[in-house]
């Protein structure tokens, strides 16, 4: 049998993206109301960072555990390949000690790499081009607040990156109406756009891309940015603060959303750039929630992997 892994959003049947927000849903109530749940006693994932990270690796670690099995975090500057051993030759080794790898690098192409060659699922923990558990956990805080997701109108300001590029998938596949708003040349990827307009149409979606942050924020629901100088941009900086500068969830934006429209940021925020602090704190901030949805989504997506 082939090994099911998760590397993109787009890759995940529709039906299955709704089971995965199902059982998340289930799952933080079992979670809130105290109840043990241990179907992955004995089990191991092991995390592969070539990047910083809070909110994944510890939820994941978290996540784990709840679900009654380990986690072992693995730096990737530790291993020998560092020193040369390849990502295939290191994935066959990792596929017999483990049950599943997140693993969270830089090219997407060598997040396929090591699912090429793992036989054990590899998941996405964030590469340059998918962040797609934080696309799910989104989706599961947007639904958890409006009830369902089909219609709803979803802008997000800013880079059109890894998170961005999640998002309209995710979109997609649930009939979300997504609009971004980007600087001119930090346009979302176009083959991503292309494969989700078709799947958009499907769902009763749709995918706009401008350059007006006022405009597509008009009558949204959902008001979402992402930082704008992602891990491994850094060089770029100068040039992207001044690009961005106009791209900034604020009071003034979210005075055109809808009066019910809550502000999302997939975190770590920088506070006066892409957001402003009163939008963070404000009472249409689902962030926090966003952020704790993560451990709920991750548990739902090991136990589909690996139960
Ligand atoms: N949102 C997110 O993935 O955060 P970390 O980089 O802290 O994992
Ligand atoms: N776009 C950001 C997301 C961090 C979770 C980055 O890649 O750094």
């Amino acid at each position: 049998m082939k090994t099911k892994h998760l590397l993109t959003v787009h890759e995940i049947a529709v039906s299955d993206v709704t089971a995965l927000l199902d059982r998340a849903d289930r799952l933080k109530a079992q979670h809130r109301s105290g109840g043990l749940h241990r179907p992955l006693a004995g089990k191991t994932l092991g995390l592969l960072f070539e990047k910083a990270s809070t909110r994944t690796r510890v939820s994941f670690e978290a996540a784990m555990n709840q679900l009654g099995g380990g986690s072992l975090f693995i730096s990737a500057g530790d291993l020998q390949l560092k020193r040369g051993e390849s990502i295939a030759d290191t994935a066959r080794v990792l596929s017999r000690y483990l049950d599943a790898l997140v693993v969270r690098t830089f090219g997407h192409d060598l997040l396929e790499e090591w699912a090429a060659a793992a036989t054990i699922p590899v998941i996405n923990g964030l590469t340059d081009l998918h962040h797609p558990c934080q696309a799910l956990g989104d989706l599961m805080t947007i639904r958890e607040r409006f009830g369902s997701l089909k219609g709803l109108k979803l802008t997000y300001i800013g880079d059109g990156n890894n998170v961005a590029h999640s998002l309209i998938e995710a979109a997609a596949k649930t009939g979300v109406e997504i609009h971004l708003a980007c600087p001119k040349g930090f346009e979302p990827d176009p083959l991503i756009v292309g494969a989700s307009r078709i799947v958009a149409k499907q769902m009763g979606g749709k995918i706009e891309i401008s350059r007006e942050p006022a405009k597509a924020a008009e009558d949204a629901d959902v008001l979402y940015t992402d930082v704008w100088i992602s891990m491994g941009q850094e060089k770029q900086a100068k040039t992207r603060l001044k690009k961005f500068k106009p791209y900034q969830i604020n009071g003034r934006l979210l005075s055109v959303a809808k009066p019910s429209a809550i502000v999302m940021h997939c975190l770590p925020a920088h506070r006066g750039l892409e957001i402003s602090s009163d939008a963070m704190d404000g009472k249409q901030s689902a962030i926090w929630d966003q952020a704790e949805n993560r451990l709920h989504i991750q548990k739902a997506i090991l136990e589909w992997l690996l139960g």
